[in-house]
C-alpha cells in the first residue's frame, strides 16, 4: 500500500488547482447571484484537458486514470459546486459513458468534440414520478421504420439548457421494469427536443444550468442506441458510478475549503480578548472537520483506485459519495457557525457552500439510495 500520488497525479492536481483559484473561484459569488453558468470556462476546461479526462487520447481525451480525475472534481468543487457538477455530468455521466458502452462510430463522432467543449453532454434519467426508483421511468421509444421514437418527460438535468447531446433513457416495455429500458445518444436539434428552465429558484448551486427536457415524438436514427436493447439500465448505473465518485471527490472539496475557511477566520477573530482559534470549543470542531475531510479523501481515492485496477467498485463509489457528503453537509453547517453572524452572510464563502452541498447529498442518488446500494452487497437483495 502506497499513499502517495504519481507525478501524473500530481502535476494534474497542480493544473487543477491553480485554474480553480485563478479562474473559477474569483467568480463563483458573482456566477450564483446572476444564476448563470460561467460558459466561457467550458473551453478552458477543454484546453486543460479536464472535459474527457478518462477517455483515451485516440478520442480526443487526456487519458486520465480515475484517481486523476478525482483530483480535478475535488479542486474544482473546492472553488465552485455548480462548475464541478457541470464536469461530473458532462465528462462522468457523458463522455465516460460513451467511451465504455458506445460503438466505435459513436466514440467517433461524439468523444472528441465532448473533450473539446464544442458539444457539451446531459444525463437524461430522472422524471417527475422516477427519481430514486430509476427502473420505474415513464419515458417510452418505439421502432418505427428506421427511426426510434421517444416521448417522455425529464426532469432536474444538470447542463439540460446548454447540451448538444443528451444520454436518453427509455422504456419499450415498461412491466419488463429495468430489463425493457434502453439508452440513447440523442443530439439537441433532433425533431421533437423541447427544453426549458425549471420552475422555481434552487437553494443552492445557482450557477448550474438545470432543465426540463420534454421528447415530444422525438425521432432518433436507430444507430442512436447505447449499448444493447434492454440493456440500458445497466448504462445508466454503470455511468452513475463514474459520476458518484465525482460528487464524493467534489464534497471533499467543499469540505476542504470550509475547513481552509474556518481556519483562517479563527486565526483573525477575537473575542473575550482572544483569537476565538484559541478556545477548545472552536479547536475541538476544527479537528474533527479536518479528520473527516481527510477519511472522505482516503475513502474518495480509494474508490477511483478501485476503478483504476478494473476491480468491482460500486460499494466502495457509494461509500464514499455517502461518506464525504454526510461530512461535508456537517462541516458546511460547522463552519457557518464558527463564523457567527458573518457566516451567514453573502459576504463570505461559507454561506454559499452551505446551499451547495445539500444538492450533492441528494443529486447522482440521495444518502438513502447510497444507503441501500452499500447494504445490498453486505446482505444480498431478496427476490419477490
Ligand atoms: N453497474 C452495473 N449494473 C448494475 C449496477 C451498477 N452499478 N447496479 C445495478 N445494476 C444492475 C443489476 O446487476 C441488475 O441486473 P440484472 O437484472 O442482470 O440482475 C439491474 O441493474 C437491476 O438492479 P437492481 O435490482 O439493484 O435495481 P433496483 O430497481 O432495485 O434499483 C437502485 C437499484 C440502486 C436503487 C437504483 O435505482 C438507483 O441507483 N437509484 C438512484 C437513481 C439516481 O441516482 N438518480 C440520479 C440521476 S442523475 C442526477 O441526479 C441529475 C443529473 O442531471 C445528473
Amino acid at each position: 500500500m502506497q499513499f502517495e500520488l504519481s507525478p501524473e497525479q500530481r502535476a494534474v492536481q497542480a493544473r487543477a488547482r491553480a485554474f480553480a483559484e485563478a479562474e473559477v473561484a474569483p467568480i463563483a459569488r458573482a456566477a450564483d447571484e446572476r444564476g448563470e453558468f460561467p460558459i466561457h470556462l467550458v473551453r478552458r476546461m477543454g484546453e486543460l484537458g479536464f472535459l474527457a479526462g478518462a477517455v483515451s487520447p485516440e478520442y480526443g481525451g487526456s487519458g486520465l486514470d480515475h484517481l486523476g480525475t478525482a483530483l480535478v472534481y475535488e479542486e474544482l468543487g473546492r472553488a465552485d459546486s455548480s462548475v464541478r457538477g457541470f464536469l461530473a455530468v458532462h465528462a462522468g455521466l457523458v463522455a465516460a459513458c460513451i467511451d465504455d458502452w458506445g460503438t466505435e462510430e459513436q466514440k467517433r463522432r461524439y468523444l472528441p468534440r465532448l473533450a473539446s467543449g464544442e458539444l457539451i453532454g446531459c444525463y437524461c434519467l430522472t422524471e417527475p414520478n422516477a427519481g430514486s426508483d430509476a427502473a420505474s421511468i415513464e419515458a417510452t421509444v418505439r421502432e418505427d421504420g428506421d427511426s426510434y421514437v421517444l416521448d417522455g418527460e425529464k426532469i432536474w438535468i444538470t447542463n439540460g439548457g446548454i447540451a448538444g447531446l443528451a444520454i436518453v433513457f427509455a422504456s419499450h416495455d415498461r412491466a419488463a421494469r429495468h430489463k425493457g429500458i434502453c439508452a440513447f445518444l440523442v443530439e439537441a436539434d433532433a425533431p421533437g427536443f423541447r427544453r426549458e428552465r425549471l420552475p422555481g429558484q434552487e437553494l443552492g448551486h445557482r450557477a448550474a444550468d438545470h432543465a426540463r427536457i420534454v421528447f415530444d415524438g422525438c425521432r432518433v436514427p436507430k444507430s442512436a442506441m447505447l449499448g444493447a436493447p434492454g440493456e440500458g439500465f445497466k448504462v445508466a448505473m454503470a455511468a452513475l458510478d463514474h459520476g458518484r465518485v465525482g460528487v464524493a471527490a467534489g464534497a471533499v472539496g467543499v469540505a476542504q475549503a470550509c475547513l481552509d475557511a474556518c481556519v483562517a477566520f479563527v486565526r483573525e477573530r477575537r473575542q473575550f480578548g482572544r483569537r476565538i482559534g484559541d478556545f477548545q470549543m472552536i479547536q475541538a470542531q476544527l479537528a474533527d472537520m479536518a479528520a473527516d475531510v481527510e477519511a472522505a479523501r482516503l475513502l474518495t481515492y480509494r474508490a477511483a483506485w478501485l476503478k483504476d485496477q478494473g476491480r468491482p467498485a460500486t460499494q466502495a463509489t457509494s461509500m464514499a459519495k455517502l461518506f464525504a457528503t454526510e461530512i461535508a453537509v456537517k462541516a458546511a453547517s460547522d463552519a457557518v457557525l464558527i463564523h457567527g453572524g458573518r457566516g451567514y452572510s453573502s459576504q463570505y464563502p461559507v454561506e454559499r457552500y452551505y446551499r451547495d452541498i445539500k444538492g450533492l447529498q441528494i443529486y447522482e442518488g440521495t444518502s438513502h439510495i447510497q444507503r441501500i446500494v452499500i447494504a445490498r452487497e453486505l446482505v444480498g437483495k431478496e427476490e419477490r
